[in-house]
Formats: structure tokens, C-alpha cells, sequence
């Protein structure tokens, strides 16, 4: 098949990538290496791992640009759509930004989907829809009405947009709000690589709220699968699916997990709770078990080893 990832220099986006020119598709990449999260080397590095593959093209751009959107899906059997903001403590400082990324964005590459009709797209939601429930695990029948972030609030009017590209035009449009997604090429700005970072370099890391909130991790290979799978079993319908690891990590044992795999104490330094966030997630999977057949396979030790191996070999 020949897919088109927005996005695709990104931590997600180039992990797709790579899985899909792996398995024999072509693939069309476009990103405009957005400053506002992390710096563009991470995302070169990204592209440079993929490497000059034969079946894969990369064009700068931002999804904002119907014409190169529109140039880049002649002849797509698919779309990939991760090109976002992503990240729930800037959106508070930036709303306006998100929503014009995330949003319009999604508008722009649907109506380009609509024009070009290409009908099987996939699009990245975030478990941070379900806004700050304690009631476990998330299902994806769940009320989701109280984003807690502008981040959050974006992800849901971009499944809203699709649900309606679906109702009004048939586009084949399947949501999946992915989980923590963490493991090589995860943004550097994100808690696992961050705290690695920082611990490595002897750096006390920040603990926000009393170490108590909740996480559930899922490594990249499993969100790489579970996105395959669901770009591939597209049918007419709007389908939203949990891509999740549900098995939830509690922030202080998060950290001293990160100590042991690095064979070093790890000092905290204790922080406020920050508005925007939640104090839990946790995936109901089975859903997307039964539709997917999604099972993610990487427990959470093994895929802090990974990262670090990663992280000792291409950025330490
Ligand atoms: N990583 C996670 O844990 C996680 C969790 C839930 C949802 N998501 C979603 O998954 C997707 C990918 O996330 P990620 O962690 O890989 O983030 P990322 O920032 O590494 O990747 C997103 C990419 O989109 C690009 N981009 C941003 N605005 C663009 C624009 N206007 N035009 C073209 N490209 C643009 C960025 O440069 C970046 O490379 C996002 O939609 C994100 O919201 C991620």
C-alpha cells in the first residue's frame, strides 16, 4: 500500500513509518518540525534512522497547506494523520495554537482525505480525553465531555471532526487514543526520557504532586502494532479504539523503576501538582483486542531497558 503520515518525523510518526516500509508499503511523510515541544535534531535523528529506504519520500510542510496535502495523497491508499501539538502542559500556555494545529489541522488533511477519496484513515487521539476520572479502567463507551487541557479538549474535537467526515461524506475513519506512549525516539520532554536524562546526569528529578498519579505506559512497538492494525482492518465505518499498555504505574514507583534499571539512586525533587493534569489513566483494551486483535506485549522493565539502551547509544 502506499500510506501517507503527517507527523512522520515525530517519535510516533517515524516508528510507524519504519514499521510500514519493513513490512513492503510505500510511504509519503510529511512534518514541519514544529519547534514548540522539542528541538528538530531529535526529529532528523528520527528520520535518519529510517534512512534513505527506496519506498519512502519525506516532504517538509505543514498540514495546514492543502496543496501539498492534496499533492501528497495522489494516488494514498491510506493516511496516517499524528501530526499534532502534542503535550498537556503547553496547551494551557498556548490554547489558540493547539487548536489550530489539531483542529483545523485535522479539518485540513479530511477535506484533503474527502477530495482525493481516500477512505481509510487513521487519525492519533489521546487517553487525556477522558479528563480527570478515578473511576478505572477507561472504556471507550465512557463520558468524555470534561477535557482537562486545552491538549485534551483538541483530541476530542478531533474525533468529533472525524465521527462527522464519517456521518456526512462515509470517509473510513478509525480514532485510537493512545496511552503514555514511551520507548526509543520517545520526545525528550516526556516523564521516562526525561528522567532518564536527567538522572543520568545526576540531575534531581521533578516529582509533580506526591507521587501518586497514574500511568499506563505502552511501549512503541505495541502503539506501532495496534496503529497497523487498525490502518489495515479500515472499513466504512468510524470506529475509536484504546491503545493502551492496562497495567497503570504509580509516578514514585515510575521513578524508582527508572533507578534500578539504570543501577543508581535517583533523587526527587517534590513539585506542585500541575493544573491540566490527570491523576490517572488506564486502558480497557478489550475492545481493540476483540477488533484488532491488539495485545500489547512489552512490560514496562523490559521496555525501560529498551529505552535506555536506545538513549546510551544514540543520545547520551
Ligand atoms: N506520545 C504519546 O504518549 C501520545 C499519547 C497520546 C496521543 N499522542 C498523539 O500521537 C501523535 C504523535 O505524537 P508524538 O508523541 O509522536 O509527538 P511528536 O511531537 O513527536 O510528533 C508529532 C509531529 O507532528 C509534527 N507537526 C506538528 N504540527 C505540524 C503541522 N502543522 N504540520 C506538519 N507536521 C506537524 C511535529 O513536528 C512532530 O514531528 C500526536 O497526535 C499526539 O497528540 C501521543
Amino acid at each position: 500500500m502506499r500510506i501517507f503520515v503527517t507527523g512522520a518525523a515525530g517519535f510516533i510518526g517515524s516508528s510507524v513509518t519504519e514499521a510500514l516500509l519493513t513490512r513492503g508499503d510505500e510511504v509519503l511523510g510529511l512534518d514541519n518540525f514544529d519547534p514548540l515541544l522539542y528541538e528538530r535534531r531529535h526529529k532528523e535523528l528520527n528520520l535518519r534512522a529510517i534512512g534513505q529506504h527506496p519506498r519512502f519520500s519525506f516532504e517538509e510542510g505543514n498540514i495546514a497547506d492543502r496543496a501539498t496535502v492534496r499533492r501528497l495523497l495522489q494516488g494514498a491508499d491510506g493516511v496516517i494523520h499524528l501530526a499534532a501539538l502534542a503535550g498537556v502542559r503547553p496547551s494551557l500556555r498556548e490554547p489558540e495554537r493547539y487548536m489550530r494545529v489539531n483542529v483545523e489541522g485535522t479539518v485540513d488533511v479530511l477535506e484533503c482525505c474527502r477530495e482525493a477519496g481516500v477512505n481509510r484513515v487513521v487519525v492519533a487521539s489521546s487517553s487525556s480525553v477522558y479528563g480527570a476520572r478515578s473511576k478505572v479502567p477507561f472504556h471507550e463507551d465512557d463520558p468524555c465531555d470534561r477535557p482537562a487541557s486545552p491538549y485534551a479538549a483538541s483530541k476530542k474535537a478531533t474525533e468529533l471532526i472525524c465521527a462527522n467526515y464519517n456521518e456526512l461524506y462515509g470517509l473510513g475513519t478509525t480514532c485510537l487514543r493512545y496511552f503514555t506512549v514511551y520507548g526509543p525516539r520517545q520526545r525528550p520532554e516526556m516523564a521516562i526520557h526525561k528522567f532518564v536524562r536527567m538522572a543520568l546526569a545526576g540531575v534531581a528529578v521533578p516529582m509533580f504532586g506526591d507521587g501518586d498519579s497514574g500511568r499506563d505506559y505502552t511501549f512503541i512497538d505495541d502503539v506501532v502494532a495496534g496503529t497497523l492494525a487498525a490502518l489495515d482492518g479500515q472499513d466504512q465505518h468510524y470506529h475509536v479504539y484504546n491503545i493502551g499498555g492496562s497495567q497503570p504505574v504509580l509516578l514514585h514507583e515510575l521513578i524508582t523503576s527508572i533507578g534500578q534499571a539504570l543501577g543508581r539512586d535517583v533523587t526527587i525533587e517534590k513539585r506542585p501538582w500541575q493544573a491540566g493534569d490527570v491523576p490517572v489513566t488506564s486502558a480497557d483494551i478489550s475492545r481493540a483486542q476483540a477488533e484488532l486483535g491488539y495485545n500489547p506485549q512489552v512490560p514496562l522493565t523490559e521496555g525501560l531497558g529498551r529505552f535506555i539502551a536506545w538513549y546510551r547509544a544514540t543520545l547520551a
